[in-house]
């Protein structure tokens, strides 16, 4: 029997006006009851509730995750320690609104992070760049992340030195990708003609380390802070989102929280028959189960969401790319890999695999009702585009049958449709907020610390000596400590051709 005509109806659910169908998900009844009454034995309702009410859920590094409170706009009290967080957040509130209204005639910003420094406040710039509603404030919004000078010497081609504005993003102030594109930065304004004191009143930073950037040379009025209580990819709803603020207005950032706080109370008061993030990991959760599933894909049928897959790869992967639980033990499951990319583009990249393929590879296509242009042919566009999007899903759920091997699709390939009803900051922000609450779900499911990231470091540690043996320009490094042969050799290559 084919999935769909078993579980229509009964697997459609919404909140906010967001549709999630998890139809060709293909699991049944029994089984959704079953993966409920799991969450509930693996106390998924306590864990809820003690993120929201701020413990110190984190324990590696003994931390609530209270990311909430960074969007908690009715400013209900969120307590650490006794001491409510509330008016530190509002007061920063109050500074990017000021800081909105104070950069009139600036022609360029220039924001410095990387990972979850750049990766929210990059998608959120592409995604609302033509919502129909916003209008832009007219800055050229640039984003440096990467120590490759490419990019910034991209950027730096069309900055305009004396009108730029450059905000220094890093929740720990040591990275030194960050850090030293700050510096280039700082060099290319003074190399233009710009005094030191014009510098100083260019550059801003976004922290939780201040001390750092006081001692990077940063004026203390020009800090913007936030604290250790918000891992640096669940962040764009602090000032790492300023960009959103002085790119579309103080009301569309406010908007993009409001949608996420709406995504929050429903996450924290449905029960979780009807909890779209809860349903969404429960998916997950069961097809890896059933299927040992590796890798699942996030397709937005959204130019503008084309962002989103690799916001969401930092979400996922690294807050639940883990193979130790909470207690130290070894899992059994955690995060498959996350891709993706807008279609229909990507049905004419790597739907050939996702389609006959030998891995089963579950899918959430986003879809989203309204066009994002005011273009005379967006409307029939747009038919296209969702036609594209429903009809992969049938195709993958159902399969086709035939009598060349070559033309038979295997179907039972499951897949989400969330559909928003548009695309605009308060949406946005619910999505991203659904998806955060989901891959925090997931870790409870999994018992994984979704809120430390320790496997990031030794990589850096080890760059260092490289850097060194690179820096030496001699083609006789041999193996030691912290370089192996393959390296070694690696480094004299590079080395004999400088
Ligand atoms: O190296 C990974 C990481 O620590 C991410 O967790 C983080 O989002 C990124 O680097 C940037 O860190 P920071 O905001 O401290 O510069």
């Amino acid at each position: 029997m084919s999935l769909q005509s078993q579980f229509a109806s009964e697997n459609t659910h919404a909140a906010l006006d967001i549709v999630l169908d998890t139809a060709y998900q293909g699991i049944n009844a029994g089984n959704w009851a079953k993966l409920f009454a799991d969450a509930r034995k693996s106390q998924l309702e306590q864990f809820i509730v003690d993120m929201f009410a701020g413990k110190r859920i984190n324990k590696s590094e003994d931390r609530p995750a209270l990311h909430s409170a960074l969007r908690n706009l009715s400013k209900r009290p969120v307590l650490i320690n006794g001491t409510d967080v509330m008016p530190a957040v509002s007061e920063v509130w109050h500074r990017i609104e000021a800081l909105c209204n104070k950069w009139v005639g600036v022609t360029d910003v220039i924001h410095i992070g990387i990972g979850g420094s750049d990766f929210g406040p990059r998608l959120a710039i592409e995604a609302l760049a033509h919502a129909p509603g916003i209008e832009s404030r007219g800055m050229r919004m640039h984003f440096v992340a990467n120590i490759d000078t490419a990019e910034l010497a991209r950027v730096l081609t069309w900055a305009h030195p004396h009108s730029t504005r450059v905000i220094v993003v890093s929740k720990s102030f040591t990275t030194l990708e960050t850090s030293m594109n700050a510096k280039a930065v700082v060099a290319w304004l003074k190399d233009s003609g710009c005094s030191n004191s014009q510098v100083a009143h260019a550059i801003y930073a976004v922290t939780a380390n201040v001390t750092a950037a006081k001692e990077f040379g940063i004026n203390e009025d020009h800090i913007f802070p936030f604290w250790d209580w918000v891992g640096g990819r669940y962040s764009v709803w602090s000032a790492v989102g300023l960009p959103i603020a002085l790119q579309y207005g103080f009301e569309t950032f406010q908007q993009f929280l409001a949608g996420a706080e709406a995504m929050d109370l429903h996450f924290k008061n449905t029960p979780l028959e009807k909890n779209l993030p809860v349903i969404m990991a429960l998916a997950l959760f069961h097809q890896q189960e059933r299927h040992d599933i590796r890798a699942y894909a996030a397709i937005p049928y959204a130019d503008a969401l084309d962002w989103f897959p690799r916001w969401l790869q930092q979400l996922d992967m690294e807050s639940n790319g883990k193979s130790i639980d909470r207690d130290g033990k070894p899992v059994k499951h955690s995060c498959p890999v996350v891709f993706g990319s807008a279609g229909s583009n990507a049905q004419h990249s790597y739907f050939q695999l996702l389609h006959q393929g030998t891995e089963i590879i579950p899918i959430d296509f986003i879809a989203v009702r309204e066009p994002m242009s005011n273009r005379p042919e967006a409307k029939a566009h747009h038919r296209i585009l969702l036609s594209n999007c429903l009809a992969q899903a049938q195709a993958l759920a159902n399969g086709k049958t035939a009598s060349n091997p070559n033309d038979v699709y295997p179907g039972k390939r499951p897949s989400n449709l969330l559909l928003l009803p548009k695309l605009n900051a308060f949406y946005l922000g619910a999505l991203l907020a659904l998806y955060e609450n989901r891959t925090a779900t997931l870790g409870a499911l999994w018992n994984i610390n979704s809120f430390d990231q320790p496997g990031v470091e030794y990589g850096k540690v080890l760059a260092k000596p490289i850097e060194q043996a690179l820096t030496s320009h001699q083609n006789d490094i041999v193996a030691s400590a912290n370089i192996d042969a393959v390296t070694a050799a690696r480094i004299n290559l590079l080395n004999s051709n400088n």
